[in-house]
C-alpha cells in the first residue's frame, strides 16, 4: 500500500476524548486517515511574526500530522482573503459577498508556494498526494514546478459554480488551469463535476475524452464525483457511549414531551440558518396549534469571525431568534433555543438521537455531513425525519429525506409539518433506506474510491485504456 500524503489548509487531528472540531473536511479526514500510513500536512491554525519554515510533526489518534505556522499577512490575504472572502462566497453563488481584491490573489499564490516548498522534502517517489479543498487549488501546479512526479489528486469539498459565475473571477483561467496539474479532480456530486466540465468545454475550448477525462491548456485530468460520507458505524455507536446516553437523556428530559426540531451548522451564510428561522416563524404563525407542542434547537458555532460577512450572519441569527422568542415565548415555553457552543462527537450523537426532525436547509452546500450524522444518530425503532434542502449535495443521494426549497418559507414549513405528522411506519421505512446509503457510501468508501482512482492514474491504467478520442469538443 502506498503512503498517502493528505494536504489541507487546516489540520485538525482527532483530539483527546471529548474534544472536537467542526467542519466536514476535518471530520472526514480524521476518519479517513485512520488505518492508513501517511502524513496529514497543513497549517497549524497559528500565526507567527515571520514565516520560519519550521514543521512540527506529531502523532495523534494514529495519524502523523505535520503542521506549519503562517504569518499574519498570509492569513489575512490567503485564508481570510482569497479563500474565504473570494472563493467561498463565489463558489456558493454569493457574488454579492465576493471580494475581488488583487492582493488576495497574490497572497493565495504565495501561501500555496510555501505549502509546496515545505511539502517537497517530505515526499517520497511512491507516495500518493491528495490535496484538499479550495484553499489549495494551485498546490498541484506548484509541486509539479518543483519536480514532483507523483500521482497528485485534488478533492473539492464545496460546490463548483456555474460557468457564468466563475467568469466573474478576474483570473478564472489561471485558477482552472491549475486543476489540470492534478491526475484526478474529485467533486461531491455529478452536478459540480458537470459544472466544471461545462466551463472547460465552453469557456476554454477544452475537449472531453472517451474515458471521462478532459483536456485543456495542453494537459489532461480526470474529473469524477466521489460523494463523501461519514464514519457511519462509528458515529452510530457514539450514541450508546456514556456521554452520548447522558446528552440524550438530558435532551429527552428537557423536551418535556414536546417535539424537537434540530439544526446543527457552522455559522455560515451558505447554511440558510436565518431563512430556516423565518420559515419556522412562518410555521408557528400559520399553524398556531403547534405552539407549545414543538421547539427548535439551533446549534451554530461561530467560524471565520475576522470576516464582516460572518459577523453579520452571527448578529442576524441572534436578532431573528431573539425577535421570535420575544414575540412568542411563554413563561414555560421558548420557541427557539439558540446555542453557539461546540459539542463533542458523543454529545452530538445523543442530541441527534433525541431530535424528532432534522433541519438541514443550506442555500448551497457541497455535500453536508450533518444530514448523514442526523440519520446515523437515530434510533431504528423510532427514527426522526430529515428535512433536506435540494441545494445540498447530499440531496442527490438522500432521496428518502423530505426534500425542500430553502428559499421558500412555505415549502420549508410544509416539510416540517409533514415530518411532524409522519406515521411511524413511514419514518422507519425512509430511515432504513437512508441509513443503508449512509452506511454503504461511508467515509472509507469515499477514501478508497479516490485512492484507487489515483493509483490507476499513477500506474498509467487510465492512459493505457481505449484510445483518447475526443467525444465532445467545446468552443471557447
Ligand atoms: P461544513 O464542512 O461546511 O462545515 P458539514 O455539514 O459537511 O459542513 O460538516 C460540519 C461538521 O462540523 C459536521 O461533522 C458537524 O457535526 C460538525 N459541527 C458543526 N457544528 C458543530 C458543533 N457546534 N459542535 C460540534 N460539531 C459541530
Ligand atoms: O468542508 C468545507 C470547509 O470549508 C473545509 O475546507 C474547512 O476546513 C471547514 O469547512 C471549516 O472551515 P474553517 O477551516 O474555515 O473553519
Amino acid at each position: 500500500m502506498s503512503r498517502l500524503i493528505v494536504v489541507s489548509n487546516r489540520v485538525t487531528p482527532p483530539g483527546p476524548e471529548g474534544a472536537s472540531s467542526q467542519g466536514g473536511l476535518a471530520m472526514a479526514m480524521s476518519a479517513a486517515l485512520r488505518e492508513y500510513s501517511g502524513i496529514w500536512f497543513g497549517w497549524s491554525g497559528q500565526s507567527t511574526p515571520e514565516f520560519t519554515g519550521e514543521i512540527s510533526m506529531q502523532s495523534a489518534g494514529g495519524v502523523t500530522v505535520a503542521t506549519m505556522d503562517l504569518e499574519e499577512q498570509d492569513i489575512q490575504e490567503y485564508y481570510n482573503g482569497y479563500a474565504n472572502g473570494t472563493l467561498w462566497p463565489l463558489f456558493h453563488y454569493r457574488i454579492d459577498l465576493t471580494q475581488y481584491e488583487r492582493s488576495f490573489g497574490a497572497g493565495y499564490e504565495r501561501v500555496n508556494a510555501r505549502f509546496a516548498d515545505m511539502l517537497m522534502p517530505l515526499i517520497e517517489p511512491d507516495d500518493l498526494i491528495w490535496v484538499q479543498d479550495y484553499h489549495l487549488i494551485p498546490l498541484g501546479r506548484a509541486l509539479r514546478e518543483r519536480g514532483a512526479k507523483n500521482a497528485i489528486g485534488f478533492f473539492l469539498h464545496i460546490p463548483w459554480p456555474a460557468r457564468e459565475l466563475m467568469a466573474t473571477l478576474p483570473q478564472h483561467r489561471q485558477l482552472v488551469e491549475a486543476m489540470f496539474h492534478y491526475d484526478v479532480v474529485g467533486f461531491h456530486t455529478d452536478d459540480w463535476k458537470n459544472a466544471f466540465n461545462n466551463y472547460v468545454l465552453h469557456e476554454v475550448g477544452g475537449m472531453q475524452l472517451t474515458d471521462g477525462s478532459v483536456r485543456a491548456f495542453g494537459r489532461t485530468t480526470l474529473p469524477r464525483a466521489f460523494p463523501i460520507g461519514i464514519d457511519a458505524k462509528g458515529f452510530a455507536a457514539l450514541k450508546q457511549s456514556d456521554a452520548g446516553i447522558e446528552s440524550y437523556t438530558r435532551m429527552t428530559e428537557s423536551k418535556a414531551g414536546r417535539k424537537m426540531l434540530l439544526g446543527v451548522d457552522r455559522l455560515d451564510y451558505s447554511k440558510g440558518i436565518d431563512e430556516r428561522l423565518l420559515a419556522y416563524e412562518r410555521l408557528l404563525n400559520d399553524s398556531p396549534e403547534l405552539k407549545r407542542q414543538i421547539f427548535m434547537l439551533q446549534i451554530s458555532t461561530a467560524t471565520r469571525t475576522a470576516l464582516d460577512a460572518y459577523q453579520d450572519i452571527f448578529a442576524r441569527l441572534d436578532s431573528i431568534s431573539g425577535r421570535i422568542n420575544g414575540s412568542m415565548a411563554e413563561m414555560d415555553w421558548i420557541p427557539i433555543r439558540n446555542v453557539h457552543r461546540m459539542h463533542s462527537r458523543e454529545e452530538l450523537a445523543g442530541i441527534y438521537r433525541a431530535a424528532d426532525v432534522g433541519l438541514v436547509t443550506p442555500l448551497r452546500d457541497g455535500m453536508n455531513l450533518v444530514a448523514k450524522e442526523f440519520v446515523a444518530g437515530q434510533d431504528e425503532d423510532d427514527p426522526g425525519v430529515l428535512v433536506l434542502s435540494r441545494f445540498a449535495g447530499a440531496a442527490s443521494q438522500m432521496r428518502e429525506a423530505l426534500i425542500v426549497n430553502p428559499f421558500s418559507q412555505e415549502d420549508v414549513a410544509d416539510g416540517i409539518r409533514r415530518a411532524l405528522a409522519m406515521p411511524k411506519d413511514e419514518r422507519k421505512r425512509r430511515w432504513r433506506a437512508l441509513m443503508d446509503g449512509v452506511e454503504r457510501d461511508d467515509v472509507v468508501a469515499w477514501r478508497d474510491s479516490f485512492v484507487q482512482a489515483l493509483e490507476s492514474a499513477r500506474d498509467g491504467g487510465r492512459k493505457k485504456r481505449a484510445p483518447r478520442i475526443a467525444a465532445t469538443r467545446g468552443e471557447g
